[in-house]
């Protein structure tokens, strides 16, 4: 099986890119950060708080997720309910960080993301997947643009759903996520040493997604 692991801070515009590039190339393409929030949804439902390691280890036996792929999309599932634009709330966003920190959640997810990518040629996107779930992926992108773009592009995609936030707050929750990815002590967010580093700040989606298509394709032999 191919596996391709994209690996970046928020909003860098990895799930938009690898979406399409899975499309192009047939290969399942995976939002790994999508199953962390699927946790945080679950803790917050339980009225846990994120940063709680006993409490959200004690909700994971209890944490029924699953992903299912329905026209070729993406679609996470908790406890047989589709949580696919739930998971993508503010109070989840603010939650995910700690929730991802604790090494049981981690645990919990692992062999999951791995029988993903045993079964299937998948474009994999998450913070440690080049360093941790597939550390012999045969291709492996560091993804990046500066905080401004990132909380720029976020900002639209939430107007766009008419969800009621400022720019600043998205910039301040970006930076303070990044800073919270990038310390954590287990599996935090880092450059694999065999990962390609690719800024997208000043591109456009179009231009990154043939960027990235490109040089995929190219290292695939495709
Ligand atoms: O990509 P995203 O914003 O949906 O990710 C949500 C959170 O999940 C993010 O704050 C970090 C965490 N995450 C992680 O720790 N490891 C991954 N492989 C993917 C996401």
């Amino acid at each position: 099986m191919i596996q391709i692991a994209i690996d970046g801070p928020a909003g860098a515009g990895k799930s938009t890119i690898a979406r399409k590039v899975a499309a192009q190339l047939g290969f399942l393409y995976v939002d790994t950060g999508a199953l962390y929030r699927a946790v945080a949804l679950h803790v917050l439902r339980a009225g846990a708080a994120a940063a709680d390691t006993a409490a959200v280890t004690a909700l994971l036996p209890s944490a029924h997720i699953s992903l299912r792929y329905e026209n070729g999309l993406q679609e996470v599932y908790l406890q047989g309910e589709n949580v696919s634009e739930e998971i993508r709330t503010p109070q989840v966003s603010r939650a995910v960080s700690a929730v991802s920190a604790i090494p049981e959640v981690r645990e919990f997810l692992f062999g999951l993301q791995q029988q993903l990518a045993r079964e299937n040629n998948v474009i994999m996107d998450g913070r440690d997947i080049g360093t941790v779930v597939l550390p012999q992926a045969q291709v492996k992108i560091f993804l990046t643009a500066s905080p401004e773009d990132r909380a720029q592009r976020r900002f639209q995609e939430m107007q766009g759903k008419g969800q009621a936030v400022s720019y600043e707050t998205v910039l301040a929750d970006i930076r303070k996520r990044d800073e919270q990815d990038t310390h954590r002590a287990v599996a935090p967010l880092k450059q694999a040493a065999d990962a390609v580093r690719v800024d997208t700040t000043g591109n456009t989606l179009e231009e990154s997604v043939t960027r990235l298509s490109r040089f995929i394709r190219k290292k695939l032999g495709l």
